[in-house]
């Protein structure tokens, strides 16, 4: 994902979360700024704390809270492994939210990391969520239906591919923009 984001870019870390995968950004990345939210209580409490001075942290905080707070509208956003925890009776209120950040921000690109349903990892990944976390809301979502998912809530959109799903299935990462990237072949 780090090749997927341009240079001295404000990433907006949308539910982060403990924050070990912003460790392995941050440490690839070294033009980024961070800012890293979560509705929950502690957010970001595992980045390493060499990387204090690049990141914000905003605790008890959700993604419309952030755009009314008048601070700096991001460059990227960052979806590691959220979607599948937004219920998908709030995913178009979510939404709404992320498209009103996009007509502030055209060329906002917009990372979403998460895994394809019918591999025994995601099974496992699910059962997890769903009775150790007890998250009952817990929804996953596959490559094609979050492309769907996002083309029928923020309009016209071009998305790409990272190399995730080939590496390492059934991960994936896709980018979105507007007329930012190339169709790639065998989706959508
Ligand atoms: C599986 S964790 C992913 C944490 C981190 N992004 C990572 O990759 O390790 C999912 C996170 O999404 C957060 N979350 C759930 N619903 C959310 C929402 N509507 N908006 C923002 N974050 C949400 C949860 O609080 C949780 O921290």
């Amino acid at each position: 994902m780090s090749t997927a984001l341009p240079h001295a870019a404000h990433v907006l870390d949308i539910g982060g979360g403990d924050g070990e995968h912003l460790n392995h950004l941050l440490r690839l990345r070294s033009d980024l700024q961070v800012t890293t939210l979560d509705p929950a209580a502690t957010v970001g409490q595992w980045i390493e704390s060499r990387f204090d001075a690049r990141v914000l942290k905003l605790p008890s905080t959700d993604l419309g809270q952030y755009l009314s707070s008048g601070r700096p509208d991001p460059d990227v956003v960052l979806l590691a492994d959220v979607m599948h925890h937004i219920a998908e009776s709030a995913r178009p209120a979510f939404l709404a939210c992320i498209k009103s950040l996009l007509g502030r921000v055209p060329d906002l690109r917009i990372v979403v990391k998460d895994a394809q349903p019918g591999h025994w990892r995601t099974w496992l990944a699910y059962w997890s969520d769903r009775y150790v976390t007890g998250d009952a809301n817990v929804s996953p979502i596959s490559r094609e239906a979050l492309i769907r998912l996002f083309e029928g809530a923020l309009g016209p959109l071009q998305y790409e591919e990272t190399g995730l799903f080939q590496s390492d299935r059934p991960n994936y990462a896709i980018v979105f923009g507007r007329a930012l990237f190339s169709r790639p072949s065998g989706l959508g």
